[in-house]
C-alpha cells in the first residue's frame, strides 16, 4: 500500500507481522506478575477502618514490602460497588483516569457491621449487597441477597508495585532493602524494570516498575462478553497459560482472526451472565492491560463409597478474570445488575450513552481511499441516481488534502470544495473528509505551527516535541489530553478557520491509536510525555477518545450549538460512544473477516458502543460480487453502514459488477431505507436507555441457555432477528429461533415458526435471513428516496407480527433528525403501537413531545391473523369510523390494509372483525 505524496509510505500488505507486535511473553510486566505474584500477599488491616463522607478505607499490607496500600470502597447508586486501591504515600501521585466518568457518580452509604473476627461486612441501606471483607489473606467477596456472586483477591493476585526511587539516586541503604524485594539483580533485565527491550525499541522507565493487578472470581458464572477489540468470538475465551486478552490500541493492518492480541481501540469492561443475574467489572484504567480468562464448568461428583445411597455433590462453575495493567491505580466499578439491561443501564451510569446520531448517518455511506477529484465525486454520486440507489454520504481520505495537511484541500483535485458540497446539498447528501491527529511538520502549515508555538504537540522524554512517521511523512502528533489542545482543535472546526467547509461538511478520525509507522508496535513510545507531565504509558489507550471528543465537540460549536455532530473514529475508549460512531478498522474482503464481524459489533453494543459497523466489502483485497453482495446484505441489518475500499484495490461502487448484482445491492440498500424508522427509534433507546441497538440474542433471552453462545445471529432492537450469510454458495442456513413461547415469521416470505428450535432456511443470493418476533410492531417507510433527506415527508408502513397470545407492541420515535432540538424544546414525536384484541391502537408514548409531522402511516400489515376478517375500520381521535379496503391472504395469514392516511402523530385505532 502506497500513499502518495511527498514521502513515499508503505505499509507491510502481507498478513500481520506477528515481530512487530508483541505477545504476552514480550510484555514485561506480565512476566513480572506472572513470576513474583506468587510470592505476594496482602493483608487488610481492619482496625484501620474509617469512613470519610461515604467511603470507607483501610490499609492493605504487602506481607514482603511492608508497604502500605489504601483502599477505599464505595456503594454508588443503582447497585454499583467502586473499589480503588492506590499507595497510601506514593512517591508521586499515579494517574487516574480523568474525563471518563460523565459526573462523580453518587454514593450511598454503607453501614458497617463486624463480621467474624477478622472480617467486617458493608451493606448497602437496603440490605440486598454485602461486602464481606475478610483480613487475611486480604480478600472481598460481594454477596448479593445471600448468595456470593464475586469473591475479589481470592485468587492471591493483588499486584502493586509502588513507585521507588530510581537506582542511580538511591542510597546505599536504599538499594539494599529494593535489592530484597526486587529480587536478583540478574533477573531485574528480565523483568524490565526499568528499561525494557522490544526488537531495536528500548523503553526507558522513568518511574520503573508501575503494574498493578486484580483478581475477581465469579461464582456460578460460564458466559463472559465484552474487553473489545478483539477479533475473536463475542464470548470470551479461556486464555490458556501465559496467554492473555491484550487491550493496547494498535494499527494493525489486516488484524488476524481469532487472535486476542490489541487492535484500535480498548473498552476496559466485561459483562458476566447466567440464568438469572448479569453483572458487569469495569476496569478504568487507560495504560496497556491484559486480561485473562478461566472457567472451570460445573462438575457433578458422584460418590458410591459414602454409603448405601449414592451421593451426589454439584461443584457450580466458576471463571476467574485476572486484569494486569501496566500503570495507574486500581479503580474498579462492579455492577450488580441483576439484569442484562440494568448493568447496561450501570454502566451508562458511568460513562454515558450513546449519542443520538443524525439521521442521514444511519443511511448508507460510500468511502473508498480514496475519490480522486471533485469529476470522481460528482460521478459517483451520480452513479447512484442512475441506478436508483440510495445513499446520504460520501466520504474523501488522506488524498483529498495538500500533502496529508488536515484542513486543507488539494488545490488540483479539489479546486472548489464549497461547489462540490453545494452539488451534495443541493442532492440533500453530505460529506465526510478525514481528520487524523499526526500533524505534518512544515513551517509553511498553520496548524503546524500554531500548535507548535503554543506547546501543543506530545513530547518525546527529552522534552522536545515529538516526530514520528504516518501518512504525510514527519509529523508531531497533537495531546488532546490537554484540555487546552482540545479546545484549540475543536476551533478548527469553525467555519471561517476551516477553509471549504460547509455545514454538511463531517469528520472521520483515523490513525488515532495512535499509528506511528516507525514507532514501537507502530504507535507512540510509552515514555512520550503528555501534558502534566504524564508518560504515554499512563493513558495511551485514551488518546483517540480525546481526538474524538475534541472533534465532536468543534463540531457542535461550528452551529453554535445547535446541530448533532458526526464523527467517526478508529481508536475508543470506555465512553467514546458520548462522541460518535467507531468502525473495525482495517478489515479484509474475505468470507472469514465478514463473519466475525458479528461477534466483533455485539461486543462493540454490549460495551456501551451502538454505532459500530466494518468496512462493508473488506477494506483489504478484491471481494468477488458474491461477497460483495452477502456484506452489503450483512451490513444493512448493522448500525454502522459504509463500503470502503482500500487505494489499490479495484473500483467497487455498487453498480460494477453486473445488472445482476447491482439489483441485489440495490434491494440491500433500500431495505435499509425502508427500517429507517425503526433502526432510529432504536437509537433513542440506546441514547436514553442504555439498550444496544444491535444485540447478541443472550440479551434479549436471558433464561435461554442455547442463546450464550450464539453469535452467527442477532436482534436488531427487541423485534428482528437477522442471520447474515457469511458462507459462500450457501443454499441452506440453520437458524436458531429462540424461546418455546414466541413465534417467529419471516419477513419476506411470512412464513412462521414456533421459537425454540433450529430451522432450516433456504436462501438464494437474494435472500437476507430475516425473522420479526411475534409481538412486535416495527415501523418503516414504504418510500424510498434518494436519500435520508428526501424521504422526511414520506409515509409510513407498520408490520405487525402478532404473538402467540395474539397481541404486538412497538414504538416509533421522530424528530427533525438533525438539531438538539429533541432535547432543549421537546421537539420530538414518541409514538406507541399497541395491538390487543384486534384492534391496533396508535397512542401518544411521551407527552413531553411536541414535534408535528405531516407523515402519514400508508400501510399496515398484520402477520399472522389466522381468519379473514369481515370488515376493517378506522377509528379517529375526533370519533370518526371509516370502512378500509383490506386484503387477506389465507395463505400467509396476512391481512394487508393500503392506501391509508393515518396522520402519524395522532391517536387512532384501526379495529378488525
Ligand atoms: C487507515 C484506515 C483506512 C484509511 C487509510 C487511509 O488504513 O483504517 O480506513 O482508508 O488509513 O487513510
Amino acid at each position: 500500500m502506497e500513499a502518495a505524496g511527498e514521502e513515499e509510505i508503505s505499509v507491510e500488505e502481507e498478513a500481520v507481522d506477528k515481530n512487530v507486535f508483541k505477545n504476552c511473553s514480550k510484555i514485561a510486566f506480565y512476566r513480572r506478575q506472572k513470576q513474583l505474584s506468587k510470592n505476594s500477599t496482602y493483608r487488610a488491616l481492619l482496625d484501620s477502618v474509617t469512613t470519610v463522607k461515604d467511603s470507607t478505607r483501610f490499609q492493605i499490607i504487602n506481607e514482603a514490602t511492608k508497604v502500605p496500600l489504601l483502599a477505599e470502597i464505595n456503594g454508588i447508586e443503582r447497585n454499583i460497588f467502586r473499589l480503588k486501591i492506590n499507595e497510601e504515600t506514593p512517591l508521586k501521585p499515579r494517574y487516574e483516569v480523568p474525563d471518563v466518568l460523565i459526573s462523580k457518580p453518587k454514593t450511598v452509604r454503607l453501614i458497617s457491621c463486624s463480621g467474624d473476627k477478622g472480617s467486617l461486612i458493608l451493606e448497602d441501606g437496603k440490605g440486598d449487597l454485602k461486602c464481606h471483607i475478610t483480613e487475611n489473606p486480604f480478600k472481598i467477596d460481594l454477596v448479593s441477597e445471600k448468595e456470593v456472586v464475586m469473591s475479589i483477591n481470592s485468587q492471591g493476585k493483588l499486584f502493586f508495585e509502588h513507585l521507588q526511587i530510581p537506582p542511580k539516586q538511591r542510597t546505599t541503604k536504599e538499594n539494599e532493602e529494593s535489592a530484597s524485594i526486587n529480587t536478583s539483580q540478574e533477573n531485574q533485565e528480565d523483568l524490565g524494570l526499568w528499561e525494557e527491550k522490544f526488537g531495536s525499541f528500548v523503553d526507558v522507565k522513568a518511574n520503573g516498575p508501575t503494574s498493578i493487578g486484580l483478581d475477581f472470581s465469579l461464582h456460578g458464572f460460564e458466559h463472559l462478553y465484552g474487553i473489545p477489540q478483539h477479533a475473536e468470538s463475542h464470548q470470551l475465551k479461556n486464555t490458556g497459560d501465559g496467554d492473555a486478552y491484550r487491550l493496547y490500541n494498535l494499527d494493525v493492518y489486516g488484524y488476524k482472526i481469532h487472535d486476542k492480541m490489541g487492535i484500535y481501540g480498548s473498552v476496559p469492561y466485561l459483562l458476566a451472565h447466567k440464568l438469572g443475574r448479569t453483572i458487569g467489572i469495569f476496569w478504568l484504567n487507560a495504560s496497556e492491560t491484559l486480561v485473562e480468562i478461566n472457567t472451570q464448568p460445573s462438575v457433578e461428583y458422584t460418590w458410591t463409597q459414602v454409603g448405601p445411597a449414592a451421593a451426589k455433590q454439584k461443584v457450580i462453575s466458576q471463571t476467574d478474570v485476572c486484569w494486569i495493567s501496566e500503570s495507574g491505580i486500581i479503580d474498579v466499578f462492579l455492577l450488580t445488575g441483576p439484569t442484562p439491561s440494568d448493568v447496561f443501564k450501570q454502566y451508562s451510569y458511568l460513562t454515558g450513552t450513546q449519542a443520538m446520531p443524525p439521521l442521514f448517518s444511519l443511511g448508507y455511506h460510500q468511502c473508498r481511499w480514496n475519490y480522486e477529484d471533485e469529476q470522481d465525486v460528482k460521478a459517483v454520486d451520480a452513479g447512484f441516481d442512475e441506478h436508483d440507489i440510495p445513499y446520504d454520504v460520501i466520504w474523501l481520505d488522506i488524498e483529498h488534502t495538500e500533502g496529508k495537511r488536515y484542513f486543507t484541500w488539494d488545490k488540483k483535485r479539489f479546486a472548489n470544495p464549497k461547489r462540490m458540497q453545494e452539488l451534495l446539498r443541493s442532492k440533500k447528501r453530505k460529506l465526510v473528509v478525514i481528520s487524523d491527529p499526526h500533524i505534518k511538520i512544515d513551517p509553511d502549515y498553520s496548524v503546524y505551527t500554531k500548535a507548535k508555538e503554543q506547546g501543543f504537540f506530545v513530547r518525546n522524554r527529552e522534552g522536545s516535541d515529538f516526530e514520528g512517521v504516518c501518512w504525510p511523512g514527519l509529523s508531531s502528533y497533537l495531546d488532546f489530553t490537554n484540555s487546552k489542545v482540545r479546545e484549540w482543535y475543536s476551533g478548527l472546526f469553525a467555519f471561517p478557520v476551516y477553509q471549504g467547509s460547509t455545514d454538511i461538511l463531517f469528520i472521520w478520525n483515523d490513525m488515532n491509536e495512535p499509528s506511528v509507522f516507525r514507532g514501537p508496535e507502530l504507535t507512540l513510545q510509552k515514555n512520550a510525555i503528555h501534558h502534566g507531565n504524564w508518560e504515554h504509558r499512563e493513558l495511551h489507550n485514551i488518546y483517540g477518545f480525546y481526538q474524538q471528543m475534541a472533534t465532536a465537540e468543534g463540531l457542535i460549536q461550528r452551529s453554535k450549538g445547535k446541530e448533532r455532530p458526526f464523527v467517526l473514529s478508529r481508536s475508543f475508549f470506555a465512553g467514546s460512544q458520548k462522541y460518535g460512531a467507531v468502525w473495525t478498522g482495517d478489515n479484509t474482503a474475505e468470507w472469514s473477516y465478514l463473519k466475525i464481524s458479528i461477534p466483533m459489533l455485539l461486543t462493540l453494543s454490549i460495551t456501551g458502543i451502538s454505532f459500530c459497523g466494518a468496512d462493508v466489502g473488506g477494506f483489504i483485497g478484491n471481494p468477488d460480487a458474491e461477497l460483495l453482495v452477502r456484506w452489503y446484505q450483512a451490513g444493512a441489518y448493522q448500525p454502522f453502514f459504509r463500503g470502503h475500499a482500500n487505494m489499490n484495490t479495484k473500483r467497487r461502487e455498487p453498480w460494477l459488477f453486473g445488472e445482476e448484482y447491482t439489483k441485489l445491492i440495490r434491494e440491500a440498500i433500500r431495505e435499509r431505507y425502508t427500517l429507517l424508522p425503526y433502526l432510529y427509534s432504536l437509537f433513542y433507546h440506546a441514547h436514553v436507555a442504555s439498550e444496544p441497538v444491535m444485540r447478541p440474542l443472550w440479551i434479549e433471552f436471558p433464561d435461554e441457555l442455547e442463546t450464550f453462545g450464539v453469535e452467527d445471529e442477532y436482534m436488531l432492537g427487541s423485534a428482528l432477528l437477522v442471520h447474515p450469510v457469511t458462507e459462500p454458495k450457501t443454499t441452506m442456513v440453520d437458524v436458531f429461533l429462540p424461546r418455546s413461547n414466541e413465534i417467529w415469521y419471516h419477513s419476506k416470505t411470512f412464513a412462521h415458526w414456533k421459537g425454540g428450535c433450529t430451522v432450516k432456511i433456504p436462501v438464494a443470493l437474494d435472500t437476507i435471513p430475516v425473522f420479526q418476533r411475534g409481538g412486535s410492531v416495527v415501523p418503516i417507510k414504504t418510500t424510498i428516496g434518494k436519500s435520508t433527506g428526501w424521504m422526511t415527508n414520506s409515509s409510513f408502513g407498520l408490520r405487525v407480527a402478532v404473538s402467540t397470545e395474539g397481541s404486538a407492541v412497538g414504538e416509533l420515535y421522530l424528530d427533525d433528525g438533525h438539531s438538539f432540538q429533541y432535547l432543549h424544546q421537546n421537539q420530538f414525536l414518541h409514538r406507541k403501537f399497541s395491538f390487543c384484541s384486534s384492534v391496533l391502537i396508535n397512542s401518544c408514548a411521551d407527552e413531553r413531545g411536541r414535534y408535528l409531522s405531516k407523515c402519514v402511516v400508508e400501510q399496515i400489515l398484520f402477520l399472522g391473523l389466522k381468519k379473514k376478517p369481515s370488515s376493517v375500520t378506522t377509528h379517529s381521535s375526533d370519533g370518526k369510523d371509516q370502512p378500509v379496503a383490506f386484503m387477506y391472504c389465507d395463505k400467509t395469514s396476512t391481512l394487508n390494509l393500503e392506501k391509508l392516511s393515518l396522520n402519524i402523530g395522532c391517536d387512532w385505532e384501526v379495529h378488525i372483525k
